[in-house]
């Protein structure tokens, strides 16, 4: 289950990061499409969101062509730069969310405090009507599974969106 205890953020924007392993397919794709729904709602004021990865291998790099390629044909730009999670991030945020059990797993394994290790969720805990526990990796695959990325963030983000606002 998701954190169930709303964070104490009146007075300044919501803070989400989304986090998977490399930084460069799934997080990154998070952090645009949830940016351009929260747009749509005329909420940009009200959010801070950012993506990082779990491993620093692709540090630096746009996101991996294949995800930009998928996610421009939906009207999405992808163009963040790749880069680890921080230990700052874990006090920063008010929501770390994770893709799949592998990146929750590293990531209460690196969280510094409870209150830190509290904030850690996956992506499709917010969704009942996801029809996946979790966003698989589309790194070592085949077009569909880029699909099935945008197709699940598409349905989940706005039900995060839904459960995080400001009232
Ligand atoms: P992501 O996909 O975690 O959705 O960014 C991956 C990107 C890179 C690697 C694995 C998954 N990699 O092993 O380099």
């Amino acid at each position: 289950m998701p954190p169930m205890t709303h964070p104490q953020h009146e007075g300044r924007p919501v803070r989400v990061l989304f986090v998977c392993l490399g930084n460069i397919c799934r997080s990154p794709s998070a952090e645009a499409l949830f940016r351009h729904y929260v747009a749509s709602q005329g909420a940009s004021e009200d959010y801070e969101i950012d993506s990082a990865g779990l491993i620093a291998h692709h540090q630096g790099e746009l996101p991996d062509g294949r995800m930009r390629a998928h996610a421009a044909r939906r009207g999405y730009t992808l163009d963040s730069r790749s880069r680890p999670i921080t230990y700052e991030d874990f006090f920063h945020f008010d929501y770390i969310i994770g893709m799949d059990e592998a990146n929750r797993t590293r990531l209460l394994e690196l969280a510094p405090t409870e209150e830190a290790a509290g904030k850690v969720s996956l992506l499709p805990e917010w969704c009942e009507a996801s029809p996946r526990d979790h966003v698989p990796d589309p790194y070592y695959g085949g077009a569909e599974g880029f699909e099935h990325v945008l197709d699940l963030l598409e349905l989940c983000l706005p039900s995060l969106y839904e459960k995080t606002r400001p009232t």
